[in-house]
């Protein structure tokens, strides 16, 4: 995991991880963990490969996370990186998990920025989970999940199931078109045609080890606009990493 996805996984880990790639190793006809890793080293294809990432990347979100974030992207970051006259931006969700992040996104989007007011607005999505994308790309949850969702936006937004899907709800098509969804492995090899007004990489760098933070903070600053906006988790700090960046308040920062 860390050399494919700079994932560090501590000692003492062992227990989680027979309890997530117990069904894999089961498949697999492998009894130990010890047997898996050598199958990984010697016979594993890009399949069994990115079904390992899939079992032990954690890809828990929920919508409207850290809401201050949305509400400092509306009202702050973007009428400060918007040039005068600038209707089109972009925005890189760089560690999307099942969705719920660019949606939230895209619902204060539509809400501040309505393309119906000739705003041309777009959300770039990426994860390392194939599973976690496929859910993201459906765009349906529990309706549970969306609890926490103003009513109005929820009636403008989402569409509500019915038959099979009672009891979930379904971004709107024309919501979720803004919402480009792709495979991107932030430790990997990848590029942007261009560079983002705001990147978003939040509740990954946690699992990274310092290292592997520094490289990554450094390389996500050559996608951001000079004077855009980098957020990171509340739980994520960026002190001393030595990058282009000014810290507005703890996870929001400025491109230098
Ligand atoms: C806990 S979720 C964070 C979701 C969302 N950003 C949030 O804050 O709610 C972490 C996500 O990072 C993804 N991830 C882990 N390592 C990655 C890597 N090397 N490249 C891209 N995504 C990665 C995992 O697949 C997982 O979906």
């Amino acid at each position: 995991m860390y050399q494919h996805c700079g994932i560090h996984l501590q000692e003492g880990k062992e227990p989680f991880l027979r309890a997530r790639l117990g069904k894999v190793m089961r498949r697999l006809g492998l009894a130990s963990l010890a047997e898996y890793v050598e199958f990984l080293r010697t016979r594993a294809d890009a399949a069994d490969v990115s079904q390992m990432v899939d079992a032990l990347t954690t890809n828990y979100s929920y919508f409207l996370r850290e809401p201050e974030h949305f509400e400092f992207l509306v009202r702050q970051a973007l009428p400060k990186v918007l040039q005068p006259g600038q209707k089109q931006f972009r925005i890189w969700s760089a560690a999307a998990a099942t969705g719920e992040e660019p949606y939230s996104i895209a619902v204060f989007l539509a809400e501040y920025y309505p393309r119906v007011s000739g705003w041309d607005w777009h959300i770039c999505a990426s994860d390392i989970s194939t599973k976690a994308l496929a859910v993201a790309r459906r765009a349906i949850y529990p309706a549970d999940r969306v609890a926490q969702i103003p009513p109005d936006w929820l009636r403008r937004y989402f569409q509500r199931g019915t038959g099979r899907w009672e009891g979930h709800v379904r971004v709107k098509p024309e919501l979720a078109r803004q919402v480009a969804f792709q495979r991107l492995n932030l430790v990997g090899n990848y590029t942007h045609p261009q560079p983002f007004e705001v990147v978003f990489c939040r509740n990954v760098m946690i699992y990274f080890d310092r290292s592997t933070q520094t490289e990554l903070v450094r390389r996500l600053c050559r996608f951001v606009v000079p004077g855009g906006y980098l957020f990171t988790g509340h739980a994520e700090t960026l002190n001393g990493l030595n990058a282009p960046l000014r810290c507005l308040r703890p996870s929001i920062y400025q491109r230098l």
